[in-house]
């Protein structure tokens, strides 16, 4: 699978943006509804606390007005929008409700890929640039409690809401991405799934077990794609489903934990969500300079799992 085809007209990030729900809900609060305590749940998880509320929809708007400001556009010049959900509010038409909310005209629809979601959008929009849109809006955004199976304590401690969104911008030269790898195995949809309407269920240990193999498989052949190593990478940005997962898959592909970007704490597990309110956050706190080598790899549902290796800022001026 793909490094990016050299010649390819290249894309860099503009602008970003994040939305989390008001209401926190803390590990001691489900402990007080269900047989569960903060000490099993920091143990077995990292997450110490999830916000829970708002709509798909309004928390996708929230974070791509952000996105759109921090990157100084007019709404009415951007080409695309490419919404990830896997709780969307709408059975379709969610992206374009935020197109319309925030004054846009261009094509827009949404990208289930579980909680690999934004990994797949992300593609695709640096796809729709390279043929020919100037300027992509891709989110990721869930409502994942509206899913939760609040008396199940094998998932209700780790799903949550929020949102996370960049702008993406056709540049000079070969831009950002330097290499990809999308995947997908649908023998395994039955360990973590969820009929339309919910809840979720899921095998957890199974889930665990393969999740650390396909982001390391996956993470290790776009640094092959990229012909980057493991000492190359600057910051690693995984899915945030468990601290466990991102120790184990920064250990087998020789990344210091320093060098991840870890808010499972403070976000719980929020799907396609995930990734870029890691991404956010890191850039939000200066761990992401010009030139610098960022991993993202998501793993969800499916089984789907996707990465990148993104070059900051294009590497013009690095
Ligand atoms: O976006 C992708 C989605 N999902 C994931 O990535 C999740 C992947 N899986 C996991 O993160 C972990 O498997 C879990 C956090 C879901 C569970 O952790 P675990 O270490 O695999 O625990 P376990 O299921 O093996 O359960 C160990 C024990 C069991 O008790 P016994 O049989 O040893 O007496 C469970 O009944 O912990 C018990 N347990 C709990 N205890 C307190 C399970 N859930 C809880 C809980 N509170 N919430």
């Amino acid at each position: 699978m793909p490094a990016t085809r050299p010649g390819a007209r290249g894309a860099v990030v503009s602008g970003w943006g994040t939305a989390l729900p008001e209401k926190v809900i803390t590990n001691d609060e489900l402990a007080a509804t269900m047989d569960t305590s903060d000490e099993w749940i920091v143990a077995r998880t990292g997450i110490r606390e999830r916000r829970i509320g708002g709509s798909t929809v309004g928390l996708a708007v929230e974070a791509g007005r952000q996105a759109i400001e921090m990157a100084g556009l007019d709404p009415a010049r951007i080409d695309g929008v490419v919404l990830a959900t896997t709780s969307p509010d709408e059975q379709w038409g969610n992206a374009a409700l935020v197109q319309n909310e925030l004054g846009m005209r261009c094509g827009a629809f949404d990208v289930n890929a579980a909680c690999s979601g934004f990994m797949y959008a992300l593609i695709t929009a640096h796809g729709m640039i390279a043929m020919g849109a100037d300027r992509v809006l891709v989110i990721g955004a869930e409502t994942l409690s509206r899913i939760t199976d609040w008396d199940d304590r094998g998932t209700a401690p780790l799903f949550a809401d929020g949102a996370g969104a960049l702008v993406l911008e056709s540049c000079e030269g070969p831009g950002q991405l330097l290499a990809w790898e999308l995947d997908a195995d649908g023998s395994a949809l039955s360990i973590l799934r969820s009929d339309v309407g919910g809840p979720i269920k899921m095998e957890g240990k199974e889930v665990f077990r393969r999740a650390v193999r396909i982001m390391v498989d996956s993470a290790q052949k776009s640094m092959r794609h990229a012909g980057v190593t493991a000492d190359d990478i600057a910051l690693i940005v995984p899915h945030q489903a468990n601290i466990r997962i991102i120790d184990a898959a920064c250990e087998r592909l020789g990344i210091e934990r320093e060098r991840a970007a870890v808010v499972l704490d403070r976000t719980g597990n929020t799907s396609s969500a995930s990734i870029p309110l890691a991404l956010a956050d890191a850039l939000d706190h200066g761990r992401v300079k010009n030139g610098d080598l960022v991993l993202l790899v998501g793993f969800g549902g499916g089984m789907t799992a996707g990465s990148c290796i993104l070059r900051w800022g294009g590497g013009l001026d690095a």
